[in-house]
């Protein structure tokens, strides 16, 4: 229940302003023995035309007091203290209800959000600095559906651009079938890194990939053909990580995609007199602005990146009519971003203000923290099967007779990496440490996973909960108080990470909820105790516990075990 709006309304029935401004103005009192939540009078002693303690004692007899202990006067503060077991009634009976569904809201109804996120680059290395794109974006996806969004998750895959010429340059000269069928994108990658090498030595080739890529420019059908196999073995390698994360997209327009929209974005721009000559190329200059130019065609008449992205844009309003639209890229990408959004502005297409850059930090291994197998790129495939395995030695050492034990090692291995990528605000960077990554204590995944498991399984020596013999004003604790005022809270977790387009709000969530039931569960017994009734009040608070941690944790894109 949303105690705010709660008491807002109250108040409301007795005085004469708006809801929204009366929530403005509670607030949280510092001690608890003035009250769960404070209402100052000062600002309606204007309005009433009374001493502001004379309004706070009047208001303390008219409210009625359903849901509250006491509302008391405190000079010229209204103090309201919750009843807690009606408090703690309507939130267990709301999770339980609710259960998979808690948390969602109608707040976003009839609006859409475009959310662009991992993006790779063709025949190129799915690196770990792909999974933050991809974790971030994932999660913002779900965080905006929970809000009732229409959402469009949209992989903008790099798909064009002048290497292409190059990769079939090389490929005609020295591809290894073999190897490209069994492990494409290193083949890709090896020829690719061939290619700059002997160009070196033979300026010829340079010339040769720019004529493949004006032929694959021209539709030639076998450069069309060659970049079409490129991408679906590219596409094949980057489908097998997004099935192990459970990452989904809506579209997979990519850059290729735009290629006979960008006449249109060099139309509009000169329409509006933006582009100028400036060495040979047509850019429009962003110099009031403290930023180099945006080139749009290269002195050659070619589009570049920022003309793709541009032609994006307008075809992502075009189609989606979109609130807003996301782009979850680097940071260093920030700079770039903000030239095509001024550009739009320039343009005069006032939804360029919905349009939001948002970046994140590098991923970071201290020495001997990850074998890499090609120079600097760590492999996020590696990355997770190696997370995987090393939960596994962990299983085996520590429950070797639990069933589907690979199952289970994907689910927490892959989910402590998730978490990982997902806890701290995104522009920090990460030092990957395995040892803490994958530690069941601290604030980590399988901390949280285990106390799901841990939940989950008394819950399971239970069985069926007799909501009979339910008693809600038996779980008076301070522990039991603050579980179940964390279970409460998290509409308002969700709706803060969305506002602040961070996940680690929802992540940090889940550790407070694991924190809390943590606490609660070393202070109380549950299941042996003699009062049969809070017994199965206890047991209907475990059953909440776990369903909150289970959805808080399937926002941020991890999966929950029952037994581990
Ligand atoms: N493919 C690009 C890269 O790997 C990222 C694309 C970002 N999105 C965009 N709309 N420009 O660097």
């Amino acid at each position: 229940m949303d105690y705010k709006q709660k008491i807002a309304e109250l108040i409301k029935t007795q005085v004469d302003l708006e809801l929204e401004d009366i929530k403005k103005l509670i607030e949280i009192p510092p001690k608890s023995d003035m009250g769960d939540y404070a209402f100052p009078c000062f600002q309606l002693a204007k309005v009433m035309r009374k001493a502001p303690n004379m309004i706070s004692a009047e208001l303390s007899e008219k409210l009625s007091k359903e849901g509250f202990e006491e509302i008391k006067a405190l000079g010229p503060y209204l103090n309201f203290f919750v009843d807690k077991s009606s408090f703690a009634k309507t939130t267990i009976e709301t999770v339980l209800n609710e259960g998979d569904k808690y948390g969602s809201s109608n707040i976003g109804e009839g609006k859409t959000v475009c959310v662009e996120y991992s993006s790779p680059n063709i025949a190129k290395p799915f690196h770990v600095g792909h999974l933050f794109t991809t974790a971030i974006g994932n999660s913002l996806y779900k965080l905006f559906k929970e809000e009732g969004y229409n959402v469009v998750g949209i992989n903008h895959l790099g798909d064009w651009g002048t290497q292409f010429g190059k990769l079939i340059s090389a490929y005609k000269r020295w591809a290894d079938l073999d190897a490209l069928e069994k492990s494409p994108i290193d083949e890709l990658l090896r020829i690719y890194v061939k290619f700059h090498k002997e160009a070196e030595k033979d300026e010829s080739l340079v010339d040769e990939g720019r004529m493949y890529f004006k032929k694959l420019e021209d539709g030639d059908k076998e450069a069309t053909e060659l970049w079409q196999r490129f991408r679906e073995l590219s596409l094949k390698e980057f489908n097998r990580v997004y099935d192990l994360l459970g990452v989904k997209f809506d579209s997979l327009a990519g850059e290729a995609f735009y290629n006979d929209k960008m006449d249109k974005v060099v139309e509009g721009l000169k329409e509006k007199n933006l582009l100028v000559e400036s060495n040979g190329a047509q850019v429009v200059m962003l110099d009031d602005y403290n930023m180099p130019p945006c080139i749009v065609l290269k002195g050659d008449g070619a589009t570049i990146y920022a003309t793709r992205d541009l032609a994006a844009a307008n075809y992502r309003k075009e189609n989606y009519n979109f609130d807003k639209s996301i782009y979850v890229v680097g940071t260093p990408q920030a700079l770039h971003f903000k030239q095509v959004f001024k550009v739009l502005e320039l343009e005069g297409k006032e939804w360029a203000k919905d349009c939001v850059h948002v970046g994140f930090g590098l991923v970071k291994f201290p020495d001997g923290g990850m074998s890499t197998r090609k120079g600097n790129v760590v492999l996020l495939d590696d990355l997770l099967r190696e997370a995987v395995e090393k939960t596994l030695e962990v299983i085996n050492e520590k429950n070797p007779e639990l069933e589907n034990k690979e199952e289970v090692a994907k689910k927490i291995g892959i989910g402590a990496v998730v978490f990982t990528y997902l806890k701290n605000s995104r522009e920090k960077d990460i030092i990957f440490d395995w040892k803490e990554i994958l530690s069941f204590e601290g604030e980590t995944g399988p901390y949280v996973q285990y106390s799901y498991a841990r939940a989950n399984s008394i819950l399971t020596r239970a069985g069926e909960i007799d909501y009979s013999k339910v008693d809600y004003s038996k779980l008076n604790s301070k522990e039991e108080f603050e579980l179940i005022k964390t279970l409460e809270s998290f509409k308002k977790n969700i709706h803060s990470a969305i506002e602040k387009l961070e996940p680690c709000v929802v992540t940090r969530y889940s550790i407070e909820v694991a924190k809390a039931f943590n606490k609660f569960y070393n202070a109380h017994s549950v299941l042996n105790l003699e009062d049969e009734s809070l017994k199965q009040s206890r047991l209907a608070l475990v059953k909440a516990s776990c369903q909150v941690i289970k959805n808080a944790l399937a926002l941020i894109g991890i999966e929950v075990v029952e037994k581990m």
